[in-house]
Parts: structure tokens; sequence; C-alpha cells
């Protein structure tokens, strides 16, 4: 679609503000390029989680550039919420954000019927409340050939073909080169003497953190069975009778670490291993791009600390990790590195990286010639993610406590050594008497109806873990119309809860329907079972009932 923008107003200084709602990282990474490229072109360009964004920065900033992803069938990523709701407020008038100049960078999947919905309703509301776009909003659609790349790098030159004329370059800013290495987000200074102390504990990365115990951690797939599937119990610390910490359907997030031997190894790559234990202090170098919210400034800690906290050093690298990369290489890698931020190197990119999922720690031994400095280990590295696990449990069963249903991820590619997720192999490592950060999110993915309504759920694999939670729930209050579909590959190998289920259905509060595909000789799954009770869903559906999906 294209429409025709109004002349947007010059711009009182050549800066602007870049807000990011990510939930797996890619907007992080978009709004850092984009920032990143400002920088090089005189531009002060200041970074924000949306959950760091003060709202009255809507009316004190001249120009907002809102990076978008949109999340579960439509919704916003939770911590856009606060700032989505505050903009629908009725009594805002239509000019109430006349002085603001906005982008919009959407970021989706064409798959989902609600396709780049929360940027497309953004820049929508931006407009009826009076702001001006620069330029038109920009759209990432995984289902594009190279993904978000196949469109950002043409709409960011839109972007700033678009602001550039708003306002005059400043004399002795920018304009730095390709070649020129933008300065470090923070500067490092070495604590020498007993004067500052490094706290072993990282610091908890949002205020609602709290300490968990692991009680028990147990295989619950057949030995031997192609996948290992974990039952964990938590026991959450300091827990007082009368809290309610969580409610059926909510998920615990954990934030994992790296492992020791993958730090050393990346220390080896990188050449930091003869400074990795010295204490240093962090500071921001400048208040454009202040250090990640949750660490105190100073922090005083050691890049061994930060790379088993803070960063995350086993995921498939994203385009900027490349960018640095070149910028502290010379010759032939400098050379390969920038074909791969290239254009025309995108085709390359996605074969060295995303199709064999080779790791950051894996590329960095590759490129071991590049020499960057250690103050540069929060540009080059992306923040170590929470990760949501479906909580098991009902609070009201379980005081206290909480049940996870953990698969570990361990999958093969081309490469020569099987690949593994960062924060399951992180808790496979976990023991009986562990203590590890867990935080609540209790936004409420998923939620019992009010009443009790019949329920049909479909739950392949560890999807169905949220569906013990709910169905402790609703036995706690007699609701007896369940119908539940599992499905796994054998009966005998990966039935999670199998001994619950059948004490379910034997009291009557079940009706239970497994999809085990590979125990006759025609696949079956839950798709088939569906159809077999389409009688009892029809009655369901007829009477109220509602459909939970998930997996
Ligand atoms: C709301 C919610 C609830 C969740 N509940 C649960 C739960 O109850 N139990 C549970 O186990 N997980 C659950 N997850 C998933 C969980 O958050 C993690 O994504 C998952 O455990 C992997 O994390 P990781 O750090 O080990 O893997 P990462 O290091 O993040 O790697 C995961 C990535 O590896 C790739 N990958 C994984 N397997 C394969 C494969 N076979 N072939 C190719 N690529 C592959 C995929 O690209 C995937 O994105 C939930 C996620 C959400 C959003
Ligand atoms: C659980 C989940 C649900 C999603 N739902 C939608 C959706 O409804 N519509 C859409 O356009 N994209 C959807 N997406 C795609 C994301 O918006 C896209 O992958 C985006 O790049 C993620 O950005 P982030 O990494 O910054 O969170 C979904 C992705 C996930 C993982």
């Amino acid at each position: 679609m294209v429409w025709a923008l109004s002349e947007p107003p010059p711009l009182p200084s050549r800066s602007f503000l870049v807000i990011h709602a990510s939930v797996t990282g890619t907007a992080v990474d978009i709004a850092e390029r984009l920032a990143r490229r400002g920088r090089r072109e005189g531009w002060a360009v200041t970074v924000k989680g949306v959950a760091e964004f003060n709202q009255l920065e809507l009316l004190e900033t001249p120009l907002i550039v809102f990076v978008l992803p949109t999340t579960g069938n439509g919704a916003a990523p939770p911590t856009f919420l606060p700032l989505w709701n505050a903009l629908l407020h009725p009594s805002l008038p239509p000019d109430f954000l006349e002085d603001l100049r906005y982008a919009v960078f959407a970021l989706g999947d064409s798959s989902y019927g609600k396709y780049n919905w929360v940027g497309k309703k953004m820049s929508r509301r931006m407009d009826s409340l009076g702001a001006t776009a620069v330029v038109q909003r920009g759209e990432g659609d995984d289902q594009n050939e190279w993904g978000v790349e196949s469109t950002f790098p043409g709409w960011m030159d839109e972007f700033y073909k678009a602001i550039d004329p708003l306002t005059p370059a400043i004399d002795g800013l920018g304009q730095l080169s390709i070649s020129d290495v933008p300065p470090a987000r923070i500067q490092l200074d070495k604590v020498t003497g007993n004067t500052l102390e490094v706290n072993p504990t990282p610091p908890p990365w949002a205020f609602d953190v709290r300490w968990a115990k692991i009680r028990d951690i147990e295989r619950t797939t057949a030995p031997g069975w192609y996948q290992d599937v974990r039952e964990v119990e938590l026991e959450i610390e300091g827990f007082a009778e009368e809290q309610v910490l969580y409610e059926a359907g909510d998920v615990l997030e954990i934030r994992p670490q790296n492992s020791p031997e993958d730090v050393d190894k990346f220390l080896t790559s990188i050449g930091w291993t003869s400074i990795a234990d010295h204490p240093y202090s962090i500071t921001a170098r400048s208040s454009d791009q202040p250090l990640p919210p949750h660490l105190p400034s100073p922090y005083v800690t050691t890049l061994r600390h930060l790379l088993t906290h803070e960063v995350d050093i086993g995921c498939v690298p994203r385009l900027s990790f490349f960018e640095w990369l070149a910028a502290f290489s010379g010759g032939d890698m400098e050379e390969k590195l920038r074909h791969f931020c290239s254009g025309e190197g995108q085709d390359d990119l996605i074969e060295y990286t995303n199709r064999p999922r080779r790791t950051i720690n894996e590329v960095m031994y590759e490129f071991r010639s590049a020499k960057v400095p250690p103050e540069y280990i929060l540009d080059l590295l992306p923040p170590m993610r929470a990760r949501g696990f479906s909580i098991s449990s009902s609070p009201a069963a379980h005081d206290g406590k909480v049940d996870l249903l953990v698969a570990i991820v361990n999958y093969r590619t081309l490469m020569s050594t099987p690949r593994k997720g960062v924060c399951t192999s992180y808790i496979a490592s976990l023991s009986p008497g562990d203590r590890l950060p867990v935080r609540f999110d209790t936004s409420g993915i998923l939620r019992l109806p009010a009443g009790t309504p019949p329920l049909i759920m479909v739950g392949p694999g560890t999807g169905v873990a949220p569906f013990r939670a709910l169905m402790e729930e609703r036995r706690r209050v007699g609701a007896k119309e369940n119908l539940l579909f599992f499905g796994c590959r054998s009966i005998s190998q990966d039935f999670h809860f199998e001994k619950e289920w059948k004490k379910m259905v034997d009291e009557g509060d079940l009706t239970l329907s497994v999809a085990a595909s590979r125990d006759q000789d025609d696949k079956i799954y839950v798709q088939h079972r569906i159809s077999e009770h389409s009688k009892m869903i029809w009655d369901y559906l007829s009477r109220g009932g509602l459909v939970y999906l998930c997996g």
C-alpha cells in the first residue's frame, strides 16, 4: 500500500529515540543497528526497551522510532502493554502528539493471521493522535527469504533519507565512514586494591525476580528415548502462606548461565583469557547508551562473570555481530565478514549461520584473528534472555512450589557436534539443592474462564504442561467437563503425566484421548483424534465450551 505522508516539521536537534519491545531479541538488534548507523552519520541516538520508557517522553521527544514485534496471535509483547493502554485512553485529544515525528518498523510473520498487527495498530494510533510519520511503516516478515534482512536495510535507507533534511548536520559530529569503529557502549576501568568487591551473584534481571531451589529434577521419557524431557520441581524461597505467587496457566521465567566450558572457549577465541578475572568497574560512556537497566552503575565485575551471566554466546549470531567483528578484523576475514553484512551476502550468511545453527561461540572461534577490545563486550554480544516455561502445577495444589515439564533441546544439523539449547542445557545441569533466580510471568498468556464451562484442551508433547495446572484447578472447583487431546510418539516412551491423567479419568473428571503417532504403522496425530470426538466437541462448544491449544 502506498500513501502520501504529510511534510514532517524540522527537528530542533540532530537526535532521536528508538524504542523496542522485544520478546526474542530481533527488535533489539534492529534498534541497535538503526542507532549505530545514526551515530555514524552524526545523530545522537538513544535506544531503550519500552519497559524503561517514561510515557512523558512522548511529549518531550521530537522523533521516536518504534520497533515492534507482534507476539502470540496478534498480541502485543507484555512490556508494550502499559504504553499501548495509555495511548488508547479515550480522553486523549486528536492533537495530543502533534509535536511528535515518528517511524514504525514492525516485526512479524505473515504465516500468522494477524500479521504485524502491533506495528500496524501503533501507526494508526500515532496518526490519530496527531503525530507525523517521517517515513512509511517498515515491515519485517519471518517468511521472507532473508527474514527481516529482506526489508530492513532498504527501510533504514528511506528513514535516514527522510530525516536528514529535517536538521542540518552539526559540525564536529559524526559522518564516520563504514570502516570507522563507533565508540564502545561501556568503559572498563581496572579496579586495583580491595576497595570494590565483585559480587558473585548476578543482579536480578527484573525487580520481581525471586530465588528458587531445585527439589527434584527427573527424566520422564524412557531411558534411551530420543528426547530427554524432565519434570522439574522448584521450591520458592521466602514463600509465606496465603501468598499468591501465580495462577494456573502462568509461566515461569528462567535466565540461564553459559557453562564454564563455553565461557573458557569463548575467552580463548577472543583472546581475553589473561584478563578474564580482573575486576573492572563498568560505566556507560554516554547517556545515549546507558548500561542495561538491571545493572548498577558503576558495576564492578569481571569479563568471566559478564560472559557467564549477562550475554548469550550460545545463540545463532545476528547480523550486527558480524558488523562488529568486521570492525576488528583485517584482510580476507574482514572481507568475508563485510560480505555477510551486505545485501548480496544474505544467502551466504543464512547458509553459514541459520541453516547449520552455528553459534556465536563457534563463529568467534572461526574468526579468532579478530582483535576485539573488551570494552566492546556489550556491543558485540546480545543480552542473555530469560526463557519462559509453562507452569504445570496449580498454586492451590502445590503450596510455594512450582512444577515444570522441560524438553531438553538437543538436535543435529550438518555441524559435527549436536546443537544444544542454552537454557535447557543449563536446567539439565542442575541438581536437587541448587538455587536459581526465577520470575513469574503473570501477564495471563493462558487463563481459566470464570465459572465451569466445558473445556477442550489440545496439548502435544510438553505443550500439555499447563493443562496439568488447569486440570488441578478445575478439579478443585468441581468442573468435570474436560476433554484433553494429548499427542506423543509412543505410549511407553513419552506419555507425560500418564498416571495423573489416568487417575483423573478414573475419577470422572477428564475425557482423555491420546494420539501416539508411532505406535502403529499409520501415523496418528491429535487432529485424527479430534475428528473421532466431533460429537462431544460440538456438544461442548454449543454450550459455551472453550478450546485451548498449547505447544
Ligand atoms: C509461553 C511459553 C511457554 C513455554 N513452555 C515451555 C514448556 O512448558 N516446556 C518447554 O520445554 N519449553 C517451553 N517453552 C519453550 C522455552 O521457552 C524455550 O524456548 C525452550 O526450552 C528452548 O530454550 P533453550 O534456551 O534451551 O533453547 P535456545 O538456545 O533458545 O534454542 C532454541 C532454538 O533452537 C532451535 N531448535 C530447537 N529444536 C530444534 C530442532 N529440533 N531443529 C532445528 N532447530 C531447533 C529453534 O530455532 C529454537 O528457537 C515455552 C515458551 C513459551 C514462549
Ligand atoms: C509465540 C510467537 C507468536 C507470534 N505471533 C505472531 C503474530 O500473531 N503475528 C505476527 O505477525 N508475527 C508473530 N510472530 C512473529 C514475531 O513477531 C517475529 O518473529 C518477530 O521478529 C519477533 O521479534 P522479537 O525477536 O524482537 O521478539 C510470533 C512469534 C512467536 C515466537
